[in-house]
């Protein structure tokens, strides 16, 4: 297989991979992007660009707690206004049918659903009924998050993930919300990546609600996989017709070096990343080595938990983002040696394709009951400025093409996948770093809630268009 996966676009059409709008997206006529049915969207979520944290009976979530706290959030940035999407949904959803898209990847906030005893909030389901009712006019295939990070913060008052009642909480909150908008949804993802919401929340506080303890982290996975896996069956049953899956992120590591140890030290770091998901969902155990990593951190795994939690999914969704250089940290682990001279974004994050490409195939081979797969997210960030209503983000074009040739070439060899959704539709609140770091194809000027299309929105919408023009 060919090792770089930008290859396969740039001898076609050199000028593309600069990000010139007179070059049009072409994929090879034998590519699966053509194919009318692979669904290219793009994708949001709730607390990243609602605003509106206290309106119409909105709780607090664990991120408005979070970001309140000084040195949290770069420059004390929070969630309270983010894109005033609550306010501007329909001009929002006006933007996006007119690039073309096809699908829309967003989450529901659920402190803005229920109250702290499990009553129904009115006002704020009638929101997400509207946005979803308008989709569905505009022909939009609507990917719903449940769970998108923002916990009520009354629920984390209790223990949050680390407390197991926080699972049937959220099966219940499932539950109401595949009655409330059955019909209205095609897909539903129980979790937005678990392993951050662990990792980054319970393990190193980086994120939301801010603990450090390598056993939190384990135990808060355990309950975030149990949550996944008592609301599928409820989803099931309140909404038949729709597919039901979870969203994983996953990470390519590689050694920094031929030496067994390196080796080694980049399996561990694909089992602590993407096994350590995958394995409890498709093969209804943990890893075996990953608790060798880290003796002691087992979670409590009570009786029929992992026949719960392996409950059979119609659908994978993957974020991809980047890949890891590691070595041998001399003991059991690995230690990340980042690589010098190599292309990377506004986060300092490796731009490398093929590790896109290199995890699908590897997943193919290592779980053979693999659903059909979703690309929920792919992206990156860069420093973008509006001249002259313009905003030229040649890097993300370059960065987009060549990470749909990776996913061709997956499909190509085998792996069964039917989208790709941007990350992300518009600039937004990017967590820990606030508004600084700008992810969307569409440009948000903060002080004004302008919107400007990047050139990357135009250019996919470019494509979309021809691809119409083609059926
Ligand atoms: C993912 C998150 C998403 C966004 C991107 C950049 O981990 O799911 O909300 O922040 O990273």
């Amino acid at each position: 297989m060919a090792n770089d996966a930008s290859a396969v676009f740039d001898t076609l059409s050199p000028a593309v991979s600069k990000g010139s709008l007179a070059d049009p997206f072409t994929p090879p006529a034998d590519s699966a992007l053509w194919r009318k049915n692979f669904l290219l969207g793009a994708a949001t979520a709730s607390y990243q660009i609602e605003g509106a944290v206290d309106e119409d009976g909105r709780l607090p979530s664990i991120w408005d707690t979070f970001s309140a706290k000084p040195g949290k959030v770069l420059a004390g940035d929070t969630g309270a206004v983010a894109c005033d999407h609550y306010h501007r949904w329909e001009a929002d959803i006006e933007m996006l049918a007119s690039l073309g898209l096809e699908g829309y990847r967003l989450s529901i906030a659920w402190p803005r659903v229920m109250d702290a005893a499990g009553v129904p909030n009115r006002k704020g389901l009638d929101f997400y009924k509207r946005l979803l009712n308008r989709l569905k006019e505009k022909g939009i295939t609507t990917f719903v998050t449940l769970y998108h990070w923002d916990l009520p913060q009354h629920l984390e008052d209790r223990g949050g993930w680390l407390n197991r009642d926080t699972a049937y909480r959220f099966a219940d909150y499932a539950d109401l919300m595949s009655r409330e908008l059955a019909g209205t949804v095609d897909a539903w993802a129980t979790l937005n990546e678990p392993w951050c919401s662990a990792y980054l929340g319970y393990g190193n506080g980086h994120h939301a609600p801010g603990l450090a303890n390598d056993r939190f982290a384990t135990q808060a996975m355990h309950h975030l996989l149990l949550a996944h896996g008592l609301a599928v069956p409820v989803l099931r049953v309140n909404d038949p017709a729709s597919q039901k899956g979870i969203v994983a992120n996953i990470g390519r590591g590689t050694p920094n070096s031929d030496s067994a140890a390196d080796q080694r030290a980049a399996h561990l770091f694909e089992v602590q990343h993407n096994a350590w998901i995958l394995d409890p969902l498709l093969k209804g155990a943990y890893p075996q080595d990953l608790f060798e990593l880290w003796p002691g951190t087992e979670p409590l795994v009570l009786d029929g938990d992992m026949e719960t939690i392996s409950a059979p999914l119609d659908f994978l969704g993957i974020n991809y983002y980047f890949r890891t250089n590691v070595a041998s940290d001399g003991a059991h682990g690995f230690r990340d040696v980042p690589l010098e001279g190599v292309e990377r974004t506004q986060m300092g994050w490796e731009v490398y394709p093929d590790g896109l490409r290199d995890l699908l195939t590897g997943f193919k081979k290592t779980y053979h009951n693999l659903p059909p797969i979703y690309i929920t997210e792919n992206g990156m960030a860069s420093d973008d400025q509006v001249t002259d209503g313009h905003v030229d983000d040649t890097q993300r074009i370059s960065f987009l093409k060549r990470h749909l040739a990776a996913v061709d070439q997956a499909i190509k060899a085998g792996v069964d996948i039917r989208g790709y959704f941007l990350w992300s539709l518009m600039d937004n609140f990017e967590w820990a770093f606030g508004y600084e770091r700008r992810f969307g194809v569409v440009h948000v000027d903060y002080s004004t809630q302008k919107r400007t299309v990047k050139r990357s929105a135009e250019w996919v919408a470019k494509f979309l268009k021809e691809r119409k023009a083609r059926a």
